[in-house]
């Protein structure tokens, strides 16, 4: 376990200053042999004085995950119910995933797209066969799919829609999240994501969320060449649209020639308790992204589905990444795919997502203001005091203290989001600490 002599002098060489690198490079390497296990309190200075400041991250110290459980470096045991953002579905560590990732690692790792491999092509059959698209693009992050959606959406709107050469425009819907990139900002309404980052990309127009209103007014103008939108919001807080939303979403776009592009990379691959959240409607958008869930989270894996009319519009040379499709990725992504048939993690997504919600609200607290979501993408709303004696960064901190973790988003919101291979009596247990913590203040 920890030992505090040894705590001190790794801290005593973080505080030695960035300008004493070598011998602090030495110190580090040293230090690494003689002081045992490491605590919390060093792993959180040695990331704030190394380590760029883009991050909150709630005081807990991560050291090991299996299935819905993580341990920190104390040998401490916690609930998931934040599962990397969505990313972890499969529970943390599924062996079926790590034999992929472990097997293929040992034969071939990366090629590049300059040559074939002989897992790209296995793993293109298998992935368009089960969303039944023509054609897939493979990339790496959520993000480099959003992008590679909107270079399609430009493309198509060019060479096939016939808008003016640059004058095609897409439409994203107030309060999405899609990423860190200048374009993924440019499209932001939040200002944490975009505030001092302009010049922003243009081309891009914002209307309210679930507002189908809006998005028949926006359509009118004849330069739209999609509709990029979440089937529900994740990180503006699960902000789940009304029934027929979806519906409406693809008829307006249909009857105005625009693409519908769906962002399923935290919706998707079960989490809401369908395959993906555009199945709750039976709705098929032009375009579907999916990132996250789609390595297990063992690896960047993201993925742009669609049919050939819109895919073949970009031409070799036109779009690529160097590590997209590598067969590593491409083993881990059907392994992680398998899995979630495999194990029905759809349906269990749906019933635990059912319970959990069904005794949350039975939560007799007035701290609560609201339950919300769809299978296992959930968030509790905390209401806001002005005493400030709770608010949901300091309930995520006694929810840790009580061995569950999860993370505050936009102040007064809660995810509640565990692995999907969560049990009947896991999930109990884990409502359970959340009454608990709840009624604590
Ligand atoms: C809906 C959605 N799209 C895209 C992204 C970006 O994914 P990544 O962080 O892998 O770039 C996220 C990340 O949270 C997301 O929630």
């Amino acid at each position: 376990m920890f030992s505090k002599l040894a705590h001190t002098q790794a801290i005593a060489v973080l505080r030695r200053g960035a300008h004493a690198s070598v011998s602090a490079s030495t110190s580090v390497a040293t230090k690494k042999k003689i002081q045992g296990p490491l605590s919390s309190e060093y792993i959180f200075e040695r990331e704030a004085k190394y380590g760029a400041h883009n991050y909150h991250p709630l005081p807990v110290a991560l050291e090991k995950g299996k299935g819905i459980y993580v341990w920190d470096v104390e040998g401490r045991k916690y609930f998931d119910f934040l599962s990397a953002y969505s990313a972890v579905n499969q529970g943390h560590c599924h062996p079926k995933v790590v034999e992929a990732l472990k097997s293929q690692a040992e034969k071939l790792a990366l090629t590049s797209r300059a040559f074939y491999n002989d897992v790209l092509g296995e793993y293109e059959e298998y992935i368009t066969k089960m969303f039944n698209y023509s054609k897939v693009l493979p990339m790496n992050t959520g993000v480099e799919a959003g992008e590679t959606a909107c270079k399609l959406a430009r493309k198509w709107a060019y060479t096939v829609k016939g808008i003016p050469k640059y004058k095609a425009k897409i439409i994203f819907a107030a309060g999405n999240f899609w990423g860190r990139t200048m374009a993924a900002v440019s499209s932001s309404t939040d200002p944490t994501s975009y505030d001092g980052f302009g010049p922003f990309m243009p081309g891009f127009e914002v209307i309210p969320y679930n507002d189908l209103p809006a998005l028949e007014r926006a359509l009118q103008d004849p330069n739209i060449a999609a509709f990029m939108v979440e089937p529900i919001q994740g990180e503006a807080g699960v902000v789940v649209p009304d029934e027929g939303y979806l519906t409406g979403v693809r008829e307006l776009c249909t009857k105005h020639d625009v693409l519908f592009i769906a962002d399923e990379i935290q919706t998707g691959l079960a989490r809401t308790g369908k395959m993906l959240a555009v199945d709750h409607e039976n709705v098929r958008p032009d375009l579907v992204l999916l990132g996250k869930a789609l390595s297990g989270g063992l690896y960047p894996v993201s993925a742009v589905l669609c049919d050939d009319e819109i895919m073949l519009t970009i031409k070799p040379g036109e779009h690529g990444s160097t590590y997209g499709g590598n067969p590593l990725a491409c083993r881990v992504a059907m392994a992680a795919l398998e899995v979630i048939e495999e194990e029905a993690l759809n349906e269990n997504a749906e019933a635990m997502g059912n319970l959990l919600r069904r005794e949350l609200m039975k939560t007799p607290s007035d701290i609560v203001t609201c339950v919300r979501g769809k299978g296992l993408l959930n968030a509790i709303v905390i209401r806001e005091t002005k005493a400030l004696d709770y608010d949901a960064w300091k309930v995520c901190l006694r929810l840790r203290d009580n061995g569950l973790l999860a993370k505050p988003t936009h102040g007064d919101i809660i995810r509640l989001a565990p692995p999907l291979v969560i049990k009947e009596d896991e999930i109990r247990e884990c409502i359970d600490i959340i009454h608990k913590t709840i009624l604590s203040f």
